[in-house]
């Protein structure tokens, strides 16, 4: 049974509430925590490991040691909590389930950054969530966890829902502040980083809602014994909404050690294919990242299991691995069709581009017009190479990392699948009627 450090408590009826979130030991990290000093608690960061839960997987620790301190001026810290990849639902969880868990994250870290205005921007789709967390805001300030002299320490924190207008870009943390900052979402050219330049021009650290609620269980048993679990730079506990063709789609806390057959397969987590289906392949992080079909889900190509994890997932690089990316766990059996799962990929990132970048409006476009044309049994065999070629210009060559988001789905597609590709081609009469199945994987 895995360890579980963030959802240990959200089976307790009414853990959404200060009183019996307090009852469990709620706020008792954020008291050790504002006895430290800012640069404690950040030594503790370090020392666990905790890696991004966005998808970047960045060390935490280290993202809070370049924010920028120049004198005179206001840091923040920003909260992204517009989770919006396809596959990805485990931050609105913790939002609706465990809010105090958010907003004691949100206070130790607040501290520890000397943020003294924070903010959660939260996709507009969420749109029951912002009451949930503004209530929450309300319970913690009433109770002397948020407002003015925290505890006595000195201490001012104030804590801001941002609702999003439900645009996907906006999950990028440079158009999520030009969003926030109430201009239209474009994403902005990297370097300069938030630590640096951020929320009007000021230092900000933007994390992922999980990101910010795992610094609780860190300062409760430390940033070395939280180290101690998962393996190697895969440290803590991972939150994985799964989904697909599973018998129990929902969220799950792993702590990074169990294979990835475990997962799909055991009573604890996924239960399995409906109907003794078999598997036909994964998605493991959320849409943006590559495609991986069983044989290499299963196991690397050494043989070894794969584990859900950031190395055993990423290992042998996107020509046989894929990212741990969101944890957004999308499974595919035997009867779904990787070109319609493709051209729907595609026809999401054509949708959702901001237009700035000539590769990303166009390319996202042409993309799904070609894989359209497939699916609809209207293609030609060129359109394969073709796809490759277009995906492989707007790779590494855009501001943002939607580009490769849109393109990296298409490449794996292909790398993997190319025989189904051929096959819709070559059968158009069947194209959309039949499956390609399981042939020759
Ligand atoms: P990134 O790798 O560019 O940056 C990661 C973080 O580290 C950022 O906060 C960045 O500011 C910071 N950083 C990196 N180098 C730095 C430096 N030298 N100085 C200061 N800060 C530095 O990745 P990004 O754009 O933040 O995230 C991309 C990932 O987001 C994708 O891999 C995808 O998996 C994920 N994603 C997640 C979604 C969700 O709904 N959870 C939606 C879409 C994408
Ligand atoms: Fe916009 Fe696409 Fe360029 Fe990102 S890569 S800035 S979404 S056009």
């Amino acid at each position: 049974m895995s360890k579980k450090l963030l959802l240990k408590d959200a089976h307790i009826e009414g853990i959404r509430y200060f009183e019996t979130y307090r009852k469990q030991g709620g706020y008792g990290a954020a008291e050790k925590a504002l006895k430290m000093t800012p640069d404690e608690i950040l030594e503790e960061v370090k020392a666990s490991g905790l890696r991004g839960r966005g998808g970047a997987g960045f060390p935490t620790g280290m993202k809070w040691s370049f924010l920028a301190k120049p004198e005179g001026v206001p840091r923040h810290l920003v909260v992204n909590a517009d989770e919006s990849e396809p596959g990805t639902f485990k931050d609105r969880y913790l939002m609706e389930f465990l809010p105090h868990l958010l907003i004691e994250g949100m206070l130790i870290s607040s501290y520890c950054l000397g943020s003294n205005t924070s903010y959660i921007y939260i996709r507009g789709e969420y749109s029951w969530i912002p009451d949930i967390l503004e209530e929450a805001i309300e319970e913690a300030k009433a109770a002397g966890f948020l407002g003015k002299n925290i505890l006595g320490t000195g201490f001012d924190l104030e804590i801001y829902v941002q609702r999003g207008g439900g645009a996907y870009i906006c999950g990028e943390e440079t158009a999520l502040l030009e969003s926030l900052e109430g201009k239209r979402g474009n994403p902005r050219l990297k370097p300069p980083f938030p630590a640096v330049k951020g929320l009007w021009e000021r230092p900000t650290v933007v994390n992922n809602v999980e990101s910010i609620a795992a610094i609780v269980p860190i300062m409760d048993i430390t940033g070395a014994e939280y180290a101690k679990i998962g393996v190697g730079r895969s440290t803590g506990t991972k939150l994985i909404s799964a989904c697909g063709n599973i018998n129990k789609p929902g969220v799950y806390e792993i702590d990074m050690t169990i294979t990835v057959e475990e997962f799909i397969y055991s009573e604890e987590y996924c239960g399995g294919i409906p109907n003794g289906k078999k598997l036909k392949a994964c998605i493991p992080g959320g849409s943006s990242v590559p495609i991986v079909p069983a044989n290499l889900l299963l196991k690397t190509i050494n043989g070894e299991p794969r584990y859900m994890n950031y190395e055993s997932l990423a290992d042998g690089g996107f020509a046989t691995g894929t990212m741990m990316g969101s944890g957004g766990f999308i499974v595919l059996d035997e009867d779904q069709c990787i070109v319609e799962h493709t051209m729907t990929l595609a026809r999401f990132y054509n949708h959702e581009s901001c237009g700035q970048c000539t590769p990303c409006r166009e390319g996202t476009g042409w993309m799904y017009k070609i894989l359209k044309k497939i699916e609809n049994g209207q293609g030609k065999i060129e359109d394969i190479d073709l796809l490759w070629d277009i995906q492989r210009k707007i790779e590494g060559n855009t501001i943002c990392p939607l580009g490769d988001a849109a393109a990296w789905p298409v490449a794996a597609a292909i790398r993997h699948f190319r025989d189904e590709f051929e096959w819709h081609i070559k059968n158009p009469e069947l194209s959309q009627t039949q499956n390609y199945g399981l042939a020759n994987y």
